[in-house]
């Protein structure tokens, strides 16, 4: 049997591995409902070969797959397996079990009839249904994350829905990772408020979670920081962390509970598996978004309480997609996105993910309907930032498809610079213009459009591949020394079967004064020589 897929860190680079070789998720997420379908799945597996993708991130729900307790349906996950291999795609499967943006629409029937065995949080004292103001008016009644009643329920139906992939896939390796349950945390509220929540709430901190709390302030958050470091030696929850307690309670407890539900599986089949994050927005108080979910500022407590799972993945859907990029890699992880718009920056984001943070996985939400417009206020509902410009136009679906066709032939140079100085990128969205530098020569990269994105690769000393769109590119010498700079190449084509096929060898009038247009997406092979 080959080695089950993985995820492995080596000379300080993650890779994920299938069948030992790494591979880049150039991925998309399908609507909640559309993988509850086969019939419906087949059109939207032939759009992802389409957009060039080679994964699909799919939603296996609890209420399908566990129907009446103890009956298990598995005909969607294998029939999902079979359609992923008919079309040469690979496959990340979302849990939605106990919880599912910060709700438990999809715990099954039989879990939500029995509400004094499967308890309800407490959002306010004694009540466990309550339209909230703060989740958008919505009616809003979350399973406990205090009741291990449902915790044993939700790790016994992951565990087998692992068994059956595990049954039919640990051959062929289709199922790549998959994702325990969807955006957890508790909304309108920053902790449980029943008896038992508050019981533990107020009796000691666990004190080997305070210690490790203590010892690893330095990759905190400042006011998680803060909070820890003018803790005493033990204390209640609010005695030890104060304005931070609720949350880091909340934390604590949703960790155990999907680290429980993550082992369970694991002890199946143990594939990488990620939690995804509904995302805080700077000075929001826990409640306003999903409280303990596992952002990064709380990620110590997840890193503590849930060692089961291998990546924190945030759903980026606000604007500052580079700034949430560099939080979710500063502790040295690698960058595993499963969801984000598809709006017009959808490409240049793609590019600068894969170029800039060598990125495990970018993947659009809602990937069929790439193109079609997209609806604000609703996206708004589940965090979005309704005001953010950016949702205005829809991505292009030719471009997004041009570009992750030309990144997935040249995937494997791009893995084998992953980790180096020898790949990066940059994006109008983010800056009007950026200057590369390698090898004493500048690759400067001003975009014609603010959707306009740019990778380069550096092949050998003074030989580049340079992925653009929208981007005027000047090629010069940046040595002093050196000031002369001739083009000795200059084409345009793509990779197939990991070799280089040029289509035009472009000159004259197409590279004046050693530069170049690109609007439409377009993979070049440049090589240089600078002289005195
Ligand atoms: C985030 C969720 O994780 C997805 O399942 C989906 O509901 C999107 N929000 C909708 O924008």
């Amino acid at each position: 049997m080959n080695a089950i897929p993985a995820i492995e860190k080596k000379d300080g680079v993650w890779k994920l591995l299938v069948d030992g070789k790494p591979i880049i998720l150039l991925a998309g997420e399908v609507h909640n409902s559309s993988s509850s379908s086969l019939s419906y799945m087949e059109q939207v597996w032939e759009q992802g070969k389409q957009l060039g993708l080679n994964c699909l991130l799919l939603p296996i729900t609890w209420e399908l797959l566990e129907p009446d307790e103890g009956r298990f349906d598995f005909s969607l996950v294998d029939g999902l397996i079979e359609q992923a291999r008919a079309h040469g795609m690979k496959i990340g499967f979302l849990w939605f079990g106990t919880w599912k943006n910060a709700q438990s629409t999809y715990a099954p029937e039989w879990v939500k009839r029995d509400v004094n065995r499967f308890r309800r949080a407490e959002l306010e004292k004694g009540k466990h249904y309550i339209t909230v103001k703060k989740f958008y008016n919505l009616a809003y009644s979350p399973l406990s994350y205090l009741c291990e009643e449902t915790m044993r329920a939700d790790a016994k139906a992951f565990a087998a829905l692992m068994a059956e992939i595990r049954r039919v896939d640990s051959e062929e390796h289709t199922v790549l990772t998959v994702q325990v349950e969807n955006e957890t945390g508790l909304m309108a509220a920053a902790r449980d408020h029943s008896d038992q929540a508050d019981a533990l709430f107020y009796a000691n901190v666990p004190a080997d979670f305070a210690d490790y709390m203590r010892t690893h302030t330095d990759t905190m958050v400042p006011e998680v920081r803060e909070a820890v470091l003018n803790s005493g030696e033990k204390g209640n929850w609010e005695e030890m962390y104060g304005a931070q307690a609720e949350e880091l309670f909340s934390a604590y407890y949703t960790a155990r509970y999907v680290n429980t539900v993550a082992a369970a599986g694991k002890a199946e089949y143990p594939l990488p598996m990620s939690v995804n994050c509904w995302l805080n927005r700077d000075g929001a108080a826990a409640g306003v978004y999903p409280s303990g979910g596992p952002i990064s500022k709380v990620r110590e407590v997840w890193n503590f309480c849930a060692p089961s799972i291998d990546l924190y993945a945030p759903d980026i859907y606000l604007p500052d997609f580079q700034g949430i990029c560099e939080e979710y890699t500063r502790r040295g992880e690698p960058l595993y996105i499963p969801e984000c718009p598809t709006h017009s920056y959808a490409a240049s984001r793609n590019l600068l993910c894969v170029g800039k943070y060598h990125a495990m996985c970018y993947s659009p939400f809602g990937i069929e309907d790439m193109g079609q417009p997209l609806n604000p206020s609703q996206m708004a509902l589940f965090g979005a930032d309704a005001s953010d410009p950016a949702l205005a136009k829809s991505q292009d679906v030719e471009t997004y498809s041009q570009i992750n066709h030309l990144l997935g032939g040249m995937m494997d140079k791009l893995l084998s610079r992953y980790g180096t100085e020898y790949l990066d990128a940059a994006s109008g969205e983010f800056e009007p213009e950026h200057a590369f530098h390698m090898d004493g020569v500048e690759l400067r990269a001003k975009f014609t459009q603010q959707e306009g994105g740019c990778l380069i690769l550096r092949e050998r000393a003074q030989e580049f591949y340079i992925l653009a769109h929208h981007t005027w590119l000047h090629v010069l010498s940046d040595q002093p020394e050196l000031p002369g700079l001739d083009v000795l190449a200059f084409e345009e084509g793509r990779f197939e079967d990991g070799v280089w096929q040029r289509r035009r060898r472009l000159n004259g009038d197409e590279v004046v004064a050693n530069t170049f247009t690109a609007e439409a997406p377009v993979l070049l092979r440049v090589k240089l020589f600078t002289f005195a």
